[in-house]
């Protein structure tokens, strides 16, 4: 599992720190922007339509140049790796990847983000491949909830079943990412925190947020993590948990009568760029250094012309040190209408 990178920064040869002094510490990889699902949060069904113009093979990065990336990535403080979408097991060649990540010196956590349909039938070769962990996004346990979720893509049975096979593959901690929408699916939360307690399984509830232009995104439909809160402590009495790592997303609790542990993502009321240590590439090889960006930078003529992977790593410690992004921190409802703003979607970046 991943350290604290403040503990130890001599780990990485040339780790560094932005404007405001924060790490370079979690990679986020996109290794495709297509996905099996249509979420409406993510990727309405009327905006990627069937004749939607998805990267095409021969735009998105190499895994050479990804395992490039990645290794100077590495040099410069980060331990780890997330492999997301779109849909990261689209990619049929992803257990590859996986095992180029797991060779680079200093990355001690090798993740993946999926919606779970794909999964079961892979868990063993991801495992194998040297992937530690996965994270599922599962927003409701009502079928018909779910179903519309997924923007009538996704059939809960699969999901269930590749979750029992990461369990089964040592994937684990499971975790469990339910993006929570007022009017949509808040009132299933507590039956989905019922089921997986006791499971083993971190249930982590998340704010909808602002990410893109074009999710339809309401402050209304945000549910406050700390009405959340109050909601399971009604039922469940938790204690909070300390941070695994600083800059990590999730506030932990656990549950009181010892059935695990739940998480909260309050990137809306309850902004964390104070510690933010995640740089995100894009499939076409775009290094963003915040979610919600408007820009990032094209790595791709960088990856050809750098002769070596020292070259690359200049490159890299001259973005991250001139980071300055607090998106979520500005773009608070009373400070800022910040979400208006052109941002990179969802997709390309898997959030
Ligand atoms: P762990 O590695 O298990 O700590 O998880 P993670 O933080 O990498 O989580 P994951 O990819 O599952 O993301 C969980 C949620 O947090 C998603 O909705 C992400 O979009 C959101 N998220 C992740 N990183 C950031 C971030 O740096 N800023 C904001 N605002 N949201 C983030
Ligand atoms: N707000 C919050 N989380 C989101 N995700 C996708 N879109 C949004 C949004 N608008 C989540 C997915 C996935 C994770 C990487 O990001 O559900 O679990
Ligand atoms: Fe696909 Fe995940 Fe976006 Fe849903 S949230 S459309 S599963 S990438
Ligand atoms: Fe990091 Fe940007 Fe998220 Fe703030 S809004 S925590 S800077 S990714």
């Amino acid at each position: 599992m991943s350290t604290d990178p403040t503990e130890s920064p001599e780990k990485a040869p040339d780790a560094i720190r932005d404007a405001l002094h924060r790490p370079l510490h979690d990679l986020r990889i996109s290794v495709l922007d297509q996905c099996n699902f249509r979420c409406p949060y993510c990727m309405p069904e009327d905006e990627f339509h069937a004749n939607y113009e998805f990267l095409k093979r021969s735009q998105r990065l190499t895994y050479d140049e990804i395992l490039r990336v990645a290794r100077v990535a590495a040099r410069l403080g980060v331990s780890k790796m997330r492999l997301t979408g779109g849909e990261p097991l689209l990619d049929k060649n992803i257990p590859q990847l996986i095992e180029g990540l797991a060779v680079i010196p200093g990355v001690d956590d090798i993740a993946l983000t999926t919606n779970g349909m794909l999964l079961a039938p892979k868990a063993d070769q991801l495992a194998a491949a040297g992937l530690h962990r996965v994270t599922i996004s599962l927003d409701s346990l009502d079928k018909d909830v779910f179903r519309r979720m997924s923007g009538d893509r996704g059939d809960l049975y699969s999901v269930l079943e590749g979750i029992a096979a990461a369990t089964a593959a040592g994937l684990t901690p499971v975790k469990i990412n339910v993006v929570v929408q007022r009017g949509v699916n808040d009132h299933t939360v507590l039956d989905l925190l019922e089921h997986f307690r006791g499971s083993g399984h971190i249930v982590r509830l998340i704010e909808f947020m602002d990410v893109g232009n074009q999710n339809g995104w309401r402050l209304d439909q945000v549910v406050p993590s700390r009405q959340l809160l109050e909601g399971v402590q009604a039922r469940w009495p938790l204690r909070r948990l300390d941070q695994n790592y600083p800059g990590e997303v999730a506030r932990r609790y656990e549950y009181l009568d010892g059935e695990g542990e739940i998480g909260f993502i309050s990137s809306v009321t309850e902004p964390f760029c104070g510690d933010c240590s995640r740089a995100r590439l894009s499939a076409d090889g775009v290094l963003y250094t915040c979610l919600f960006a408007n820009q990032g930078t094209d790595l791709r003529e960088s990856l050809r012309v750098a002769a070596d992977d020292e070259e690359l790593t200049d490159v890299l410690s001259q973005i991250w040190l001139q980071r300055g992004d607090r998106y979520s921190e500005l773009r608070r409802p009373e400070v800022a209408e910040a979400h208006v703003l052109r941002k990179v979607e969802m997709y390309r970046i898997g959030g």
